[in-house]
């Protein structure tokens, strides 16, 4: 019989059931339901809706239902609908009529906002810390690479030569947005949602501070509507787990394409590549591309509720029901990229002098070419177009811009001095490029104190 049995007459068919039920999946957040229904029954007790005594039975019925639950001792049954009704039932069932008091003052919308706030910002926290890692991951194998020099890309053409612990500094920039933003969408997470009732409010007495207080929240909701209504929050952690896995994905795609024999940069360790049935020599970079690959399910998800939300009316629709799976299959998968993400990059062997050997050819410093004459006065828009021809000329008789002659420049443009050689070596490209952000040698000094003290900010 179900609990809201009274007013049905016929037992509801078993492919209904299967339908509207929630429990296969909301189950996971048992311990939240169940640490909300304490604190409401006390909240319950105090303000004298029901006895301390009553407070008491429920309290240690819940507790018992937890340990069955740990064990693997409790029957998940979709008859029951979902957690609340599951949890709800057994505790009658356990302590008797008392067990039905615990629903005073409360509706399974308000229930369900409560426990999805909670569980929501217990793995908000978990997330935190795994980016956390792989940004610590990031600052270490910079700090190993700071002198490495490697072309940098735009167009994914070689474009001018960075420090290898420039680019990967990249990417900790990223992730360090990301974790302001899921720091940002906890914020929002963090208001108690109990006591909106179904939609309305409710006329007992009851005391939501309280229950705030008990949870660890930091605020209660405003608007009882709101409250069991929007799913904002939800779709925001959607959003967010989204950004973390678009800057993975491309960290993947460049471990991908840095690890083909085309540019062979990187190599994988070998638990985190596999080799093909069929090619022998193969190793393939499957992580990385699993990685890449996942972030089209989580996309799918923030679609996915976004869409489920935009046509729904006020208040509470059983629609909502929809907003859990998704969101619980992007933090799974979040979670054990980024564990997984941390482990492939940290064994990944930098192949320096493949690198290195990679700035040769593609004409990489002639930028800085352009900006010796600017330096002497000539227009750079003038500057660029005699560094093409120099290009040219170069490509013709298969030199280096740097193996030319300063005769050779000075037939160019007369600006062209003896210094020019060692103006467009590498080192000064790479390491003079001091702008405050730019891959120079003191600019990332810079930079990498800061990413110290951020980490240590972040409690790394
Ligand atoms: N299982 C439901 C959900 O996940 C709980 C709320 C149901 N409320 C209701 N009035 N049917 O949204």
């Amino acid at each position: 019989m179900k609990l809201w049995g009274g007013r049905f007459n016929e037992g509801s068919s078993k492919i209904l059931e299967e339908f509207n039920g929630s429990i296969s999946f909301d189950k996971r957040m048992y311990a939240e339901d169940i640490e909300g229904s304490v604190a409401h029954s006390k909240m319950l007790a105090n303000q004298g809706i029901i006895s301390q005594e009553e407070q008491k039975l429920i309290e240690d019925g819940l507790l018992e239902i937890k340990e069955e639950i740990e064990k693997g001792e409790f029957d998940f049954n979709i008859e029951d609908e979902d957690i609340h009704m599951a949890i709800e039932k057994k505790l009658i069932e356990k302590i008797g009529v008392t067990g039905g008091k615990l629903h005073t003052a409360r509706s399974r919308n308000d229930q369900v906002a409560l426990d999805i706030r909670m569980y929501l910002k217990k793995e908000g926290q978990l997330i935190k810390e795994l980016l956390k890692d792989v940004m610590e991951a990031i600052y270490s194998k910079s700090l190993e690479n700071k002198e490495v020099i490697m072309p940098g890309y735009t167009h994914l053409q070689r474009a001018q030569p960075i420090s290898a612990a420039h680019h990967f500094m990249a990417y900790f920039q990223m992730f360090k947005r990301d974790y302001a933003r899921l720091e940002q969408a906890i914020e929002r997470i963090d208001e108690m949602p109990l006591g909106a009732g179904a939609l309305a409010g409710t006329t007992y007495n009851i005391d939501r501070e309280f229950v705030a207080k008990e949870l660890g929240f930091g605020k209660i909701t405003e608007n009882s509507i709101d409250t069991v209504s929007d799913r904002d929050f939800i779709i925001e952690m959607n959003f967010v787990i989204s950004m973390i896995s678009m800057h993975l994905s491309r960290f993947c795609e460049e471990i991908v394409v840095w690890s083909t024999t085309e540019f062979s940069f990187v190599e994988m360790a070998d638990t985190y590549s596999t080799g093909s049935s069929i090619m022998p020599q193969k190793k393939n970079p499957d992580v990385a591309e699993l990685i890449r690959g996942k972030t089209g399910r989580i996309y799918g998800n923030l679609v996915g509720i976004m869409t489920v939300m935009k046509g729904l009316p006020l208040a509470y629709n059983k629609d909502t029901q929809e907003d859990k799976e998704g969101v619980f299959d992007s933090i799974d998968t979040i979670k054990i990229s980024l564990v997984i993400f941390k482990e492939m990059f940290e064994t990944m062997k930098i192949n320096r002098e493949k690198m290195y050997e990679n700035l040769e050819g593609g004409f990489i410093n002639a930028t800085d070419v352009a900006d010796y004459l600017a330096k002497k006065g000539v227009p750079f828009r003038e500057a660029h177009r005699v560094v093409g021809e120099i290009v040219v000329y170069c490509e013709i008789n298969k030199k280096k811009i740097s193996e030319l002659k300063i005769g050779e420049f000075k037939e160019f443009d007369e600006n062209f001095g003896e210094d020019i050689h060692k103006k467009i070596g590498l080192e000064s490209c790479v390491w003079e490029r001091n702008s405050y952000g730019g891959t120079g040698r003191k600019a990332l000094e810079v930079q990498l104190v800061n990413g110290k003290k951020y980490l240590k900010k972040i409690g790394g």
